[in-house]
């Protein structure tokens, strides 16, 4: 029963993916090579053609993309079919500069739609199923991606959108969904709320969290299945390469994101070289996509941190959890640290509450690092207690001296979406 949900390449034999893949990023990079001005230039100052392309290592021998590839071209300098054939038009906003512009087409979308309607399924949801989507609609792709696949399998979808907690809330009383589409720290916070008004969020009709667009940790996954009494799934994407829906855990393994190889296609490079890792080696993750027509993406340098790992639930390689993006490590005074590995110390306090934020500052020729937390329970005495335990547990495990900074209940930011979990007031 369970397999007849399955895409048949979702359990194929490594050969059947491989020769498929082999197909279709041939027709990628010719598609890329013949449309878009600077995939022509960058693989002709490259040496490389597309009918270089034999096997699937020789993609290493092609040119990395970046987010500055996406700036210089901004906003449809990429796409790679006349401009109304284009049916839909995303951006991510990044920290500085212009947006990043993502265009697709009709098929594109239908894609997407299949690969996302993928990720629920392997997430445990089913056709019939009320599917709750929190992410934000508009510019960003979490919101319309959820949609558009949680509607492909079948399901009844509740356009929420991120925000508005008490309506959140509401809705999860009233239309009874089974699965909730959110970023984790959102959901943390509607959680929070809803002990705060005295409900159990144990007792809601929710039975899974399909959770992503940040990076959280396997204590974070613990606390929300705990407190929310649920099954906690990681979605991962990017608005670049589709947006959410590029992988995703199976619900039975938890043991990793499956990689939706037969749509895109996964390398990791050194970050500082870009030079091509073997399987299994930590470094960046690097996409081609082997199907998009609108926007093809070559080699993306994605800056997101994790190894490649073979198959477990089903054929298609695994990446492991994000451990962070290279432009979120933090370097004190020569440690690297990145912020998931401070969650996952100060969700081992249980007097402490999930939700962080860590201030970078400079202390002469220094850096310091602050960690803000929050106790469970205002009532709460402990803090001294508490935040001396967390110190302790970074400065052994991690090898720094934060201060912890114990701050009211409420008193750190929530977001309605990615959470932001590092302030750098170091001067430029
Ligand atoms: O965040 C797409 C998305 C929406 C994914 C909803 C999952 C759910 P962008 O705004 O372009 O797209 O941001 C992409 O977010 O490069 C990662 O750094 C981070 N990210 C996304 N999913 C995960 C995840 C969407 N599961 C950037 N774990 C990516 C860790 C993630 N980081």
């Amino acid at each position: 029963m369970q397999q007849a949900g399955l895409h048949p390449i979702e359990t194929a034999s490594r050969d059947e993916i491989e020769a498929l893949q082999l197909d279709r990023l041939k027709w990628s990079l010719s598609h890329a090579y013949r449309n878009v001005a600077h995939y022509r230039a960058s693989f002709d100052a490259a040496g490389v053609h597309p009918d270089d392309l034999r096997d699937l290592k020789d993609l290493g021998r092609f040119p990395l993309a970046s987010k500055e590839t996406y700036r210089k071209n901004y906003p449809f300098g990429l796409f790679a079919v006349p401009r109304n054939e284009i049916v839909r038009i995303h951006a991510s906003s990044g920290t500085t500069g212009k947006p990043t512009v993502v265009g697709y087409t009709r098929d594109d979308i239908g894609i997407w739609a299949d690969c996302v309607a993928r990720s629920i399924y392997a997430s445990g949801g089913r056709p019939g199923d009320i599917l709750q989507v929190s992410y934000g609609y508009g510019l960003f792709t979490g919101g319309l991606g959820a949609h558009y696949g949680a509607e492909r399998l079948g399901c009844t979808v509740v356009p929420m959108s991120g925000g508005q907690t008490e309506k959140q809330i509401q809705l999860i009383e009233d239309f009874r969904p089974d699965i909730i589409m959110v970023t984790p720290s959102y959901m943390m916070a509607v959680i929070e709320e809803m002990t705060r008004r005295g409900m159990d969020p144990r007792q809601t009709s929710l039975r899974i969290g399909i959770f992503g667009a940040e990076p959280w940790t396997e204590e974070m996954r613990r606390q929300l299945e705990q407190r929310a009494g649920i099954d906690a799934v990681d979605i991962y994407g990017l608005s670049e390469v589709i947006g959410p829906g590029v992988g995703n855990e199976c619900v039975e393994t938890k043991d990793g994101l499956h990689i939706w190889e037969d749509h895109f296609y996964p390398e990791i490079v050194d970050p500082a070289t870009g030079e091509l890792l073997p399987d299994g080696s930590f470094g960046e993750l690097v996409f081609t996509s082997l199907t998009k027509q609108g926007m093809p993406t070559i080699r993306y340098r994605t800056r997101d941190l994790t190894r490649l790992l073979p198959g477990t639930a089903r054929s298609m390689r695994r990446i492991e959890k994000i451990t962070g993006r290279s432009d979120d490590m933090m370097i004190i005074r020569g440690v690297n640290v990145f912020p998931t590995q401070i969650e996952e110390l100060l969700l081992r306090e249980p007097r402490l509450a999930p939700h962080y934020q860590i201030i970078l500052s400079r202390e002469g020729p220094l850096d310091a690092v602050a960690v803000l937390v929050e106790p469970v329970d205002a009532t709460m005495t402990e803090q001294a207690a508490c935040a001396g335990n967390l110190r302790h547990l970074i400065k052994t495990h991690i090898g720094i001296s934060a201060v912890v900074q114990v701050v009211d209940c409420g008193g750190i930011e929530r977001s309605a979406g990615k959470a932001k979990r590092v302030v750098d007031r170091r001067p430029k």
